[in-house]
């Protein structure tokens, strides 16, 4: 990997588990509502090129409770709209002083390709179907709220893994932490190289065997002009794969229920499934604060 600033966060794969560890040991100690103005003085600049409510709202809120400033970039409304690109873009950013920069592009690669043309660190909040790395540390701590230990549980992701940058990120960060992974979606929404992500995926045909004996069930969003694309048909797509409330009852007894969101009811899961006690959809969500102050204080350095 090129050479970027320290504390930047690209990805999970060049993360290694006793990183991860830290990280969510950090933010357990940010789960209070204290404020803790551990990054007083700092600007930290949110660039986003694409829509995000939980992402960008969470993002906002962890650098504001750790007394940072933060300005927010949309790609519309700004000179982006007039054709700027991205690395001018970001040598704007950062001569008005920004200390950090937190960037969601549908390109991936894209907070790689500006962190090694900046001394200041980069935050990936998404980069196309590449990765999303802080979902996958919200979505692991949000695991560990509620199982001991995440070695050796079943996960099973169900939807189009193909399109999915948390469905990357979160296969990776969890093998690092040796859970069992099983995959399960319609064959056009499962990438070639599944199993090569990560040592030890399977890959499940039915929705019913990637669920039954699972202690976490990852539901991820589907999207109904993909499903166009890839030639599903929608009505196939939730008699299939569609997790309902009898196919949860084979998981676990105490099995979780997770979606990063935004969810679509009565698509890739129903509205019992949803608000059902399993279901921690809004806890993820909640997670996102702390993980992110701890990514931030990481990056900044921040003294505790
Ligand atoms: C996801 C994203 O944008 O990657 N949402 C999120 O950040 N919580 C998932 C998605 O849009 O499907």
């Amino acid at each position: 990997m090129e050479k970027v600033a320290r504390g930047s966060l690209l990805g999970i794969e060049h993360l290694e588990a006793a990183e991860i560890a830290g990280i969510l040991k950090l933010a357990r100690q940010m789960d209070t509502r204290k404020p803790r103005p551990l990054l007083r003085g700092k600007r930290i600049l949110l660039l986003f090129y694409e829509a995000s409510t939980r992402t960008r709202s969470s993002f906002e809120i962890a650098a504001q409770s750790l007394g940072a400033a933060t300005t927010l970039v949309l790609s519309s409304g700004s000179s982006i709209e007039k054709g700027e690109s991205l690395l001018d873009t970001v040598y704007t950013l950062r001569a008005v002083g920004a200390d950090l920069i937190v960037i969601r592009h549908p390109n991936a690669g894209a907070p790689q390709f500006i962190a090694t043309h900046l001394d200041i660190p980069v935050i990936n909040a998404g980069d196309g179907m590449h990765e999303h790395p802080t979902q996958a540390l919200l979505d692991a701590y949000t695991i560990l709220r509620h199982k001991k230990t995440i070695t050796g549980l079943n996960v099973a992701i169900v939807g189009d893994i193909y399109h999915s940058r948390v469905a990357r990120s979160a296969v990776q960060l969890l093998s690092k932490l040796r859970a069992k992974i099983t995959l399960c979606g319609p064959p056009e929404f499962l990438p070639e190289v599944a199993t090569t992500l990560a040592p030890g995926l399977q890959i499940s045909r039915t929705v019913e065997d990637a669920i039954r004996g699972a202690d976490v069930v990852m539901v991820l969003r589907v999207q109904k002009e993909r499903l166009a694309g890839m030639n599903v048909s929608l009505d196939d797509y939730i008699t299939r794969y569609q997790v309902t409330l009898p196919r949860l009852r084979l998981a676990k007894k105490d099995a979780i229920i997770m979606h990063p969101g935004p969810i679509i009811r009565g698509l890739e899961l129903t509205w019992e499934v949803a608000d059902c006690r399993q279901s921690v959809i809004v806890e993820e969500v909640r997670n996102g604060v702390p993980v992110r102050m701890a990514v931030l204080t990481r990056a900044l350095g921040g003294r505790r």
